[in-house]
């Protein structure tokens, strides 16, 4: 359907997703119904991506409501193909893109960000999208399928669009409803740790450590969180950052019970 689109010189957007859809999906819905004249919406519950079954299975899925908020906000097409549609037998390809993978996330989630690039590979082969727009909110996924659709020649401009949060700071995530309500209040450890950190960057603070350390404080103040990994890295190469020189990004993955959260921001740049 997309090709037929393209020759009548019309512009395709896609907003990749996994369902779920939250404002945080939708503020990119909204934002590439202003770039386009299609707008696809992607609805798949990826595999490949998931490092536990448990992850997996818990994974929410509300069709219905996810079909309606796309209808409400003008999205042309969904695309939601079946897991054997996606992956026939047989399917033997991985797209991985090296050294931004590594860090962060990466390190933590073992073949995480290789189903990510296989997938939305595979996503803008089917939708030949002009436009595609992804979260800040997953800032090295973001990278990542930049320098994909870089290195692989795919002729989409990857946009990057900033993250959609509750009005207490939180990231919202389709994870958070697996949150129980003293997990809630404590999530927000992660956007507190983020101000902190850019407080003291704002104040003249440059040495990293000093900085991590006094982020990190305030997450262990938090007594059901665990932290995962807390890194400030180079704005576009993610290489961890010893001293605050130019753009950099605070990171950090936080675990409350069985829920894993992320959030990261500028802190310089
Ligand atoms: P999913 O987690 O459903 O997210 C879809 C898109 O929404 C991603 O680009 C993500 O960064 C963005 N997003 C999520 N929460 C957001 C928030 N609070 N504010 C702004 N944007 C937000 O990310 C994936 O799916 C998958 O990995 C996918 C790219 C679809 C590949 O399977």
């Amino acid at each position: 359907m997309s090709a037929q689109v393209r020759s009548q010189g019309k512009r395709v957007a896609l907003v990749p997703t996994m369902g779920a859809l939250h404002a945080g999906h939708l503020a990119l819905v909204e934002y590439a119904r202003s770039q386009a004249d299609f707008l696809v919406v992607s609805i798949f519950v990826n595999p490949l991506q998931f490092d536990r079954d448990a992850d997996l299975d818990a994974y929410p899925r509300t069709w219905e409501a996810d079909h309606a908020l796309c209808a409400e906000h003008g999205v042309d097409a969904i695309y939601a193909p079946t897991p054997p549609a996606m992956y026939p037998e047989g399917f033997a390809t991985k797209v991985m893109v090296s050294g931004l993978g590594q860090g962060l996330c990466g390190a933590h989630r073992p073949g995480h960000f290789d189903g990510v690039t296989t997938v939305v590979a595979k996503l803008f082969g089917a939708v030949l999208p002009h436009v595609a727009v992804f979260g800040q909110k997953d800032y090295q996924q973001l990278k990542i399928v930049q320098r994909m659709a870089a290195d692989l020649n795919f002729e989409v401009e990857v946009v990057g669009r900033p993250t959609v949060r509750e009005a207490d700071g939180l990231a919202l995530s389709s994870r958070n409803v697996h949150l129980d309500p003293e997990q809630r209040e404590q999530a927000l450890c992660l956007r507190r740790a983020l101000d902190r950190a850019q407080e003291l960057a704002q104040s003249g603070e440059r040495d990293v450590q000093t900085i991590k350390a006094a982020a990190a404080k305030v997450v262990e103040g938090a007594s059901l969180a665990r932290m995962e990994y807390m890194e400030v890295v180079d704005a576009e190469n993610l290489a961890p950052l010893i001293r605050l020189e130019g753009p950099a990004r605070m990171a950090l993955a936080v675990w409350l019970g069985t829920t894993r959260l992320i959030d990261n921001d500028a802190l310089m740049g």
